[in-house]
Formats: structure tokens, sequence, C-alpha cells
């Protein structure tokens, strides 16, 4: 069967920004520089985003443009008869881990959603509903299974028809909802408080955590480590560009981090409470807050909107990667690989569902299942994999290779020795020692 491409620059530049913005925007980015110092943390991430985000994400769209290939037949192609595809295949586990919490975290908004439909009454105990919510089954369960139906039947049908049509309507309505919800943040009174905890720059909250913070959310927020940008890369024809398009990719979703924090400080802070709450912040502070504002149940609904179309269009992108490997290296049929492993991520994903009720007991370094998923992902697969990729493009296949390929065809953004410098030094070694201290830090 044919492989297929996008069928424009701008489907492409949506469904890799799609896979960036997510939860990660949405949620963890205000709630970091919040706590981080604010404008002094925006400086450092900012810097990470470009010394090693940018050059990340090049070296793997470079790699997927170069060889047409999912993550593990891209290394393979590139290194035949070399353990190197194991980099890929990390990839595909991790995306498989991933994907099954972040299904079940995503199923909470959409069950918020619902919820907001019917109101939230300003005297509700929304840390006690949040709790009833998450240590509930049939519920949570209900949800997890739904967000994964949604993911399957956007991959099922395809790169075009699936991924490259959702992501051109979601993410214009992404944009939209976040416009609304600002507007609506900035023009409560005492919104000016929340805007300067968010933006007054306090290096005083500058520590070793903060660097970390910032290099793993760079990360994070611009998909890599995963091969989920080797996988959307791949799907690039001759003719397109990488480092232009990287470019917008990198812009879209640094705005949308930071304008979340517009959307969410002023009213949090008009309406008297804890900015710095957690992982909590998103399901108990913020509906909190809209329920004591003006027109505050349509903003709450709103809110889940944009968090689950956020997730959506990023969950496709962790779908995506498994799928391509079977329909790549195995020669599945799209819909059944879709489906079937669609269905087995579901399955993974009721451990950690029930780690807030019926599993509650079983903890890993002290933490619950769905932290301990996260953990081994975010502080392990997904660096070494971004790590190992960097190398393998910096010292095995060549920079100047993934150079060539990358301004290909681009005429306003091109890379050259900085980027060249970046991802064989620089990179590997911030990495590295983030890596270290995630390890370090957590036994
Ligand atoms: N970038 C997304 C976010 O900010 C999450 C995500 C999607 C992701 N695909 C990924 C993270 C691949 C790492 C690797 O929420």
């Amino acid at each position: 069967m044919e492989r297929e491409n996008w069928t424009s620059k701008l489907g492409f530049i949506l469904a890799a920004s799609g896979s960036a913005i997510g939860l990660g925007n949405i949620w963890r980015f205000p709630y970091l520089t919040g706590t981080n110092g604010g404008a002094a943390f925006l400086f450092i991430y900012l810097a990470c985003i470009i010394f090693i985000g940018y050059p990340v994400l090049i070296a793997e769209m470079s790699l997927g443009k170069k060889t047409a290939k999912n993550p593990i037949g891209a290394f393979k192609q590139l290194a035949p008869d070399t353990p190197w595809w194991l980099v890929g295949a990390l990839g595909v586990l991790a995306g498989f881990v991933i994907l099954s919490f972040y299904s079940v975290v995503a199923g909470w908004g959409m069950a918020y959603t619902v919820k907001a439909i019917g109101g939230f009454s300003p005297d509700a105990d929304f840390a006690a509903m949040f709790g009833n919510h998450i240590s509930g089954v049939g519920g949570p369960l209900f949800w997890h299974a739904a967000f994964m139906f949604l993911t399957i039947a956007v991959i099922g049908a395809g790169v075009v028809k699936g991924i490259q049509k959702v992501v051109k309507i979601l993410m214009p309505i992404l944009f939209f909802i976040i416009i609304i919800m600002i507007v609506r943040a900035l023009t409560l009174d005492g919104a000016m408080a929340g805007l300067s905890f968010y933006l007054k720059p306090d290096f005083s909250n500058i520590k070793l955590q903060t660097f970390i913070d910032a290099i793993s959310q760079s990360f994070f927020t611009l998909s890599l480590g995963l091969g989920t940008m080797i996988t959307y890369g791949s799907y690039l024809s001759k003719n397109d560009s990488i480092s232009d398009s990287a470019g917008y990719v990198v812009i879209f979703d640094t705005a949308i981090a930071f304008l979340a924090g517009f959307a969410i400080f002023p009213a949090v802070f008009a309406l008297g409470f804890d900015p710095a709450a957690g992982p909590g912040l998103t399901f108990i502070t913020l509906p909190a807050v809209f329920a004591e504002m003006p027109l505050g149940g349509l903003f709450s609904f709103l809110f889940f909107i944009l968090l689950t179309i956020a997730a959506l269009t990023s969950s496709i992108s962790m779908l995506e990667v498994v799928v391509a490997y079977l329909v790549d290296e195995h020669h599945w049929n799209r819909k059944k690989a879709s489906y079937l492993f669609g269905f087995l991520i579901f399955l993974f994903g009721i451990p950690p569902l029930l780690g807030y009720s019926s599993l509650s007991e079983i903890r890993f370094l002290g933490m619950d299942i769905l932290d301990t998923y996260d953990w081994f992902s975010n502080s392990l697969f997904l660096p070494i994999g971004g790590l190992l990729t960097s190398v393998f493009v910096a010292h095995i296949w060549g920079a100047k290779n993934a150079v060539n390929e990358a301004n290909d065809n681009s005429d306003i953004l091109k890379v050259g020795q900085i980027f060249v410098f970046l991802l064989k030094y620089i990179v590997p070694l911030a990495i590295s020692i983030i890596i270290i201290l995630n390890i370090v830090s957590s036994f």
C-alpha cells in the first residue's frame, strides 16, 4: 500500500503543533512558571526551547522525512544490522505507556466537561468532588474508554482523512477558546494581581530544580524523545521543508503555553485562590474559580473542552507511532492496528485508573500507579530516547545530513553550524544531566 503524505504544509504544521500542544501547555506550563519565579522561569524555559528543544525537533523530523518510515524502520534503514533500532522500539513502547495514562487523565477532563454543563455550585467541596470522581470505577472507566475510542477512530481513518482533517478543525477552535478565556480572565476585578504573580521576575525562586523543570518541560511539550516527530515527519513529501515548519511548531507551542497562563492566573487571583495548588489546580481550583464568576458555567465548560481538544490532538500522535510501526514493518491493515492496539492500550490504562480505588495500596517509590507510569516514561524513556536520537543523528547518521534534510526547500529559516554544535555537544550533555538528576532525586 502507498504511504500517505500530508496534503499541505499547513496540515503538517497543525498536526505537529497539535501533538505538541497538550496537557503540558494548558496545565503544567502555567503552574511551573508560577512556582519557579514567574518571568525569570520564562527566560530559562525559552532558552531551553531554542537551544535544546528546537534542535531535537529538527533532528527527529529529518530522520522521518529522510526515511519515510516509523521510528524503528527509520533507525533500521540508516544503520542496518546495528542495535540502533532499539531506540525506535523504546519510543514505540513509551508511546504505548504514556497514552495509557494520558487517556485516563483526559477522561477526567471529559467527565468534567459534562459536569460543567450541569453547572458547579460555589458552595461545593471541589477537592471532595475530584476525590470522589477519581476513586470511582464506572465513571473514569467509561470516559477512559470514550477518549481512547475517539483517538482510535481518528488514527484508524488515516493520516490525511483522520489526523490532518481533525487538526484542521480542532486547532482553530482551541485557539479561539483560549482567546475567549483570556478576555474573561483579564476583565475580572483584581486580575492584575494574577498578572504580576505570573510575570514578575523573582530570581530568588531560581534553584537547580528550576533548570531541571525547564529542560524536562521543553522536551515534553514538544513531544520529543518518543519518535512522534519522526513519525509525523515521515509523512512529509520530498518537496516539503523542515527547518521553517519546525520553527512554526515551536512558536505556536510556546505561544499557547504562555497564553494559557493569561487565562488562568488572573482568574485565580481575582477570586482569591491559591495559584500554587499543584496537580489539583486543573480539577479542584479552576472549577471553584469558575463557580464564583459571572457566566462561570459556560467558562468551565469551555475550559474543559479546551483541555479535551488539546489532549486529543496529542493522544492521536502517540497512537500513530505504534500504528505506523505495525503498518510499515508488519504490513498490518491500519484499521486493525488502530483498534487492536488502541484496545490493548485501553487495558493497560486500567491499573493506573484503579490506583485511586481498589489498587491504591500498590506503590512504587511512594508513588501511585499513574505517577509510576508517568515517572518511567517522562523521567526515563523520553529523555533516554531523546539523548540517543540526538547522538545518533549527530554522530552516526551525521549532523551534515540532518542539516541538508532540514534546510531542503526552506527559504525562511535555515539551520547551520550552531545547530550542529548544539546537537553534537550541548543537547546530549544537558539531557544526560537531567536523566541522572531525575534518577538521583527519586531514590
Ligand atoms: N506534548 C504533549 C503535551 O504537551 C504531550 C505529548 C504528546 C508527548 N506526544 C508526546 C510528550 C510524545 C512526549 C512525547 O501535553
